[in-house]
């Protein structure tokens, strides 16, 4: 049986954290959409053209080391407009979501367009200065130079492009529970979460 759990929201709110968890508990499979619009990103900045570039992913793409990278989330962040980008990668998420066993997708867009079906869908959420402060708490762990005024800017700017754009904008579904983990700890923000998809699953 297949069960699809879709988790939107924008960057650094929590989102593949939460998703992680929810995976184990649940003992589902888990894909970060974000990774594929990274690597797309990342070929672009190889010189490739973006839509080729999707249409030609191969899931090994996905190991990338470079994909979490600032200017990489920008490149992501500007394929992602492009609607034959989005529809080149509309199948392989669809036939993850499918997969029995269960599956965790997410995005931005996977309750309102990938999965506008899926039974349980969450959206997660936090102020924008958390939000940065996260991001650049993890950046610096990872030894990348960068101040927290830099991070916040390229964040909004990010969320901006991702919410304004034409095609599959950034927004939760009608049926998705918030959630805003500004004030939560990583264990009651999970916690939430699984009481939520818990709720909707029929085991
Ligand atoms: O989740 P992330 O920060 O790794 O995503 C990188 C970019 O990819 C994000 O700025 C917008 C885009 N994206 C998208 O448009 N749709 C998705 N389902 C996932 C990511």
């Amino acid at each position: 049986m297949s069960f699809t759990v879709a988790i939107d929201g924008p960057a650094a709110a929590g989102k593949g954290t939460i998703s992680r968890a929810v995976a184990v508990h649940f003992g589902f499979a888990h894909l970060d959409t974000g990774l594929l619009y990274r690597a797309v990103g990342a070929r672009m900045l190889d010189g490739l053209d973006p839509v080729d570039a999707a249409r030609t992913l191969e899931p090994s793409v996905l190991e990338r080391g470079d994909l979490r990278a600032p200017e990489v989330a920008q490149a992501a962040s500007k394929v992602a407009a492009i609607p034959e980008v989005r529809a080149a990668l509309v199948d392989f998420q669809r036939a993850f979501a499918a997969r029995a066993g269960g599956a965790v997708l997410d995005g931005r867009d996977i309750g309102t367009v990938i999965c506008p079906e899926a039974p349980a869908k969450l959206f997660v959420t936090a102020s924008d200065e958390v939000r940065a402060e996260r991001r650049f708490l993890e950046l610096r762990q990872k030894g990348v130079e960068t101040s927290f005024e830099e991070v916040l800017a390229e964040m909004r700017e990010r969320d901006a492009r991702d919410s304004a754009r034409a095609t599959a904008p950034l927004r939760p579904a009608e049926d998705a529970v918030i959630l805003d983990t500004s004030r939560l700890s990583i264990e009651a923000a999970v916690g939430a979460a699984i009481e939520t998809i818990r709720t909707r699953h029929p085991a």
